[in-house]
C-alpha cells in the first residue's frame, strides 16, 4: 500500500492565457489531495473517492476503462474519479512497463471539485507518484509533472496547460509558459479563498474563450494582456523571497484587480465570483481575483487583516472562506 498527497492551488496571475503560451503564476496551497493505492491480483481499477463536500462512493470497473461504471453519483464526481484516476493510473502502468498490473484506489481530497483551486490536478500527481511507487518505479517530481500533465491533457481533449499539475508537483509560487516551468519561491503572501460552493466546467470554459478570442481581435489583445499583468506580477513574486513587503502586496493586489477584468472581458466571471471580488475590495484586500476556470467556485483576495474574510462571511454569495497558506511542498509520500 503507498499513500501520496499534492496539494490544491489559486492563480496569482494567468489562468487562461496560459493556455495560449502566455506565463501564468500559480500557487500551491494548503488544501491536499490523498490518494492511497494497492495492487490487485487482477487488472481491474477500484476507485473509492472521499469528498468532503460530496458524500463518497465506490466504483469498480475494468482496466480498459471502456464501460461507464453504473452507479448513483453526480457525473461530475463521477468523471473526476474515473477519467483522471483512469488516465493518472496508465501513465504510472506506461512508466513502470506494467500495463496490466489492477489497483484499488482510495481518493480523499479537501479541495473542492472543479471550484478553480486545482483538485483534478492534485489528485492526478497525487495517483501517479503513488501507484509508480507501488509499482518500484521511482519517478522524479519533473516526470511526475509530465505524466501528470499527459493525463490532464488527455481527460480535457487538448485543453489543459502545464500550469495546474506543475504547481501541484513541485508546491511553492510556479511561472510557467508554454513547456517552459521553472519554481518562483514560497513568497508569504496574505491569500484569502471565498468560494460560493458551485464549480465551472473548465473544458466548456477554455473552448469559450477560444470560440471569443477566433471570433474577436479584442479577446487576443486581452488575452495578450493577461500576459503583460503576468510579467509584471512574476517579478514582484520572484524578488519578494520569503516575507512580501506592505507595498509589493499592494502592487499585487492592484495586478490581480486587473487580471480579473481582463477574465471579465473574456466571459469567465460569474455574479457570485464578481460579488465576492467586489466585497473583498471594499472590505479592504489589496486586490481580489476568480482563481481557475471560473464560472463559479473561488475568488482569492489578498488581505493580512481579518477585514476580507468578515466581509466574505457577510455576503450571500459566498458559502466558506478561509484563509489559503503557501504549501512550500508539493507532491509527498505519506
Ligand atoms: C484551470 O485551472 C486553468 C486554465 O488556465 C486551464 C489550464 O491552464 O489548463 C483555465
Amino acid at each position: 500500500m503507498v499513500t501520496a498527497s499534492a496539494p490544491g492551488k489559486v492563480y496569482c496571475f494567468g489562468e487562461h492565457a496560459v493556455v495560449y503560451g502566455e506565463p501564468a503564476v500559480p500557487c500551491a496551497i494548503e488544501r491536499r489531495a490523498t490518494v492511497t493505492v494497492e495492487r490487485r491480483d487482477d487488472d481491474r481499477l477500484r476507485v473509492e473517492s472521499e469528498d468532503l463536500r460530496i458524500s463518497g462512493f465506490t466504483v469498480e470497473y475494468d482496466g480498459a476503462g471502456g464501460k461507464a461504471p453504473d452507479v448513483d453519483a453526480p457525473t461530475r464526481l463521477l468523471e473526476a474519479a474515473t477519467g483522471y484516476v483512469d488516465a493518472a493510473i496508465e501513465q504510472a502502468r506506461d512508466a513502470a512497463d506494467a500495463p496490466d498490473v489492477g489497483f484499488d484506489v482510495h481518493v480523499e481530497s479537501a479541495i473542492p471539485l472543479g471550484a478553480g483551486l486545482g483538485s483534478s490536478a492534485a489528485v492526478v500527481v497525487a495517483t501517479i507518484a503513488a501507484a509508480s511507487r507501488a509499482l518500484d518505479c521511482e519517478l522524479d517530481e519533473r516526470e511526475i509533472a509530465e505524466r501528470a500533465y499527459r493525463s490532464e491533457h488527455a481527460v480535457q481533449d487538448g485543453e489543459a496547460s502545464r500550469a495546474d499539475t506543475f504547481c501541484s508537483t513541485m508546491g511553492g509560487a510556479v511561472r510557467v509558459a508554454g513547456d517552459d516551468c521553472r519554481r518562483l519561491g514560497t513568497p508569504d503572501l496574505p491569500f484569502v479563498v471565498g468560494y460560493d460552493g458551485g464549480a465551472g466546467d473548465t473544458g466548456e470554459l477554455v473552448a469559450g474563450v477560444r470560440a471569443l478570442r477566433d471570433e474577436y481581435d479584442f479577446a487576443a489583445d486581452t488575452v495578450a494582456a493577461i500576459g503583460d499583468v503576468v510579467r509584471r506580477g512574476e517579478t514582484l513574486i520572484e524578488d519578494a523571497n520569503a516575507v512580501a513587503s506592505e507595498e509589493t502586496v499592494s502592487e499585487l493586489g492592484r495586478l490581480m484587480n486587473f487580471n480579473h477584468g481582463l477574465l471579465e472581458a473574456l466571459g469567465v466571471s460569474s455574479r457570485s465570483l464578481d460579488e465576492m471580488v467586489w466585497a473583498a475590495r471594499e472590505a479592504g484586500a489589496a486586490g481580489a481575483k476568480l482563481t481557475g476556470a471560473g464560472g463559479g467556485g473561488c475568488v482569492v483576495a489578498l488581505d493580512a487583516s481579518d477585514a476580507t474574510e468578515t466581509a466574505l462571511e457577510l455576503t450571500p454569495a459566498c458559502e466558506d472562506v478561509f484563509r489559503a497558506e503557501l504549501a512550500s511542498e508539493g507532491v509527498r509520500y505519506e
